[in-house]
Formats: structure tokens, sequence, C-alpha cells
């Protein structure tokens, strides 16, 4: 099988956050040009159609711990592919090196000699706030945002969510929902009860679900997480510029008044 192909290639792109026009313009490029197409969960299926006819394009996802390849197999479908029929676009949701495994499958590919170009995806972690309009900074309120996976392979929460919560940044947590009452129930006791927070499942897309709350309700929202979606959360004074959010707030002054 191998050198069949004239140029075998494996490009990496990020396909953003959900929102189909959310790729970049070389990330499009790449999927027009592409011989072979391996694409995960969270890619919207909308960016295959700007595919040739003749490009297979394959489903290599993982929802909730189901594979339907284990990671060592779709190395060797990349390499493989590349030789066999050249381009091939490896397209992750997202970025694909922000918690996307991207690095790993790279490093694979690069041994066995096949040439490898990146194109950088609009994380999930910044779009989508950023499109529900939630600054991840803004002066005098905060001087950074950590992005956090919410879910180690062991099990346990990252001792950087605790480490994080001790700072005045903003906490974006990916993976998040399943561990959501451990992560608040220890952000907690680090930042003021009244710290707003926000759910946002399915970002960018137009079944997109917000939640806003403050930390001493938490427990109020559990129940109306939808584990099958994928969701961040965000936790910090800058949750508070969300529209939503000035409302209750005003809601709740006049109630005290009145
Ligand atoms: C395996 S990580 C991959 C992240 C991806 N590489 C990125 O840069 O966005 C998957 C997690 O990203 C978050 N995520 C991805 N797309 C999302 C969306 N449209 N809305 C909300 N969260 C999303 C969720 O926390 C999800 O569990």
């Amino acid at each position: 099988m191998k050198n069949k192909a004239k140029n075998p290639k494996v490009i990496l792109v990020g396909s953003g956050p959900g929102d189909a026009e959310l790729i970049t313009v070389k990330g499009l490029n790449a999927i027009k040009s592409a011989d072979v197409i391996l694409y995960d969960a969270l890619v919207n299926k909308e960016l295959l159609k700007n595919a040739k006819k003749s490009t297979e394009c394959i489903y290599v996802g993982k929802r909730f711990n189901q594979h339907k390849y284990p990671q060592e197999v779709i190395n060797q479908m990349l390499v493989d592919n590349a030789f066999k029929y050249g381009t091939v676009v490896r397209l992750k949701g997202g970025d694909p090196f922000v918690f996307g495994r991207g690095s790993e499958e790279i490093e694979y590919v690069e041994n066995q000699g096949v040439e490898v170009e990146f194109i950088p995806g609009i994380s999930s972690a910044l779009a989508v706030p950023s499109s529900q309009g939630i600054p991840l900074t803004k002066r005098g309120l905060n001087e950074s945002f950590w992005v956090i996976t919410g879910t180690r392979s062991d099990g346990q929460i990252s001792k950087d969510i605790i480490n994080g919560a001790q700072s005045s940044a903003t906490l974006v947590i990916l993976m998040g929902l399943r561990n959501f009452s451990i992560i608040m129930s220890e952000v907690i006791k680090y930042r003021h009860k009244y710290t707003p927070f926000a759910i946002i499942q399915n970002g960018t897309l137009p079944d997109e679900k917000i939640t806003i709350e403050t930390l001493s309700n938490y427990k109020n929202v559990i129940d109306t997480i939808d584990y099958s979606s994928p969701g961040i959360i965000i936790i910090g004074d800058v949750v508070g510029e969300h529209p939503s959010f000035l409302e209750e707030e005003i809601q709740r002054v006049l109630e005290v008044i009145i």
C-alpha cells in the first residue's frame, strides 16, 4: 500500500466550536482539497458537504468514552490513507491542540514519514462564551482566564480547578458537566458565593442553551443539565456581563426596594 500516492500528507484542521461558519478560510480550503477526511464527533457535518464528491469521509469520533475506533487504529488509518490516496484531512472540533489529542496523532504520523500541516481552529473555550457576549477578561474584573479539564482519566477533578478557584481568573471548564457538583462544591470554598457562573451547552449551534446562576445556587441547576450535549462551565465575575444576569440583578434589587 505504501508510496502509492505521490504526496502523502496529513492536514490537522480545527473545525471550530460548532457553527459551520466558524471554521477558518484555510480550514475550509483544506476540506475542499482533501482526498480523505477523518472527522470527530463534535465536528459539524455540514462542513463535509464542502468536500469533493470523490472524498471519503470517515467518522472516527468518540462520545462518553464510546470509541468508534481505538486511538492506535485512528493513527494507523491516517498514515495508510495518506500513502494510498494523498491528502488526508484530520478534522477535529474546536482547536485540535485544546484537549483534542491532536499532538498524539501527529507524532505518530510524523514518525511514519508523512508530511504534516497544522490549521488551527477556534476553540469552544473561547468561542462559546464570546458568542454569548461573555468576555473572558475585563479590565478591573480579572487578569487571566484558565481553561481546565473537568474530567481526568483517573476520575478525580484536576488540582488546577482548586488552584484556579483561589485566583481572580475566569475559569473555563471543558468536559466538566458530569463532575459539576464536585467542581462547584470545591470552587465555592474559595470564591464569593454571589460569583456568577454559566453553563453553555451546544454553544454556537441552533439548539444552544445557557444557564446563568450564582455559586450559592449551583444545586438548583443540577437537574437542568443535559449530559448528552457538550457543554462548558464558565465561572467568574465576567459572567455578570451577560445581559440576562444584569436583568436578574435588577429584579433582585427591585424586589428588595419595593
Ligand atoms: C474533547 S474536548 C475538545 C475541545 C476542542 N478541541 C475545542 O477546542 O473546543 C470536548 C469538550 O469541549 C467542549 N465543547 C466543545 N464544543 C462545544 C460546544 N459547541 N458547546 C459547549 N461546549 C463545547 C465541551 O466541554 C466538550 O466536552
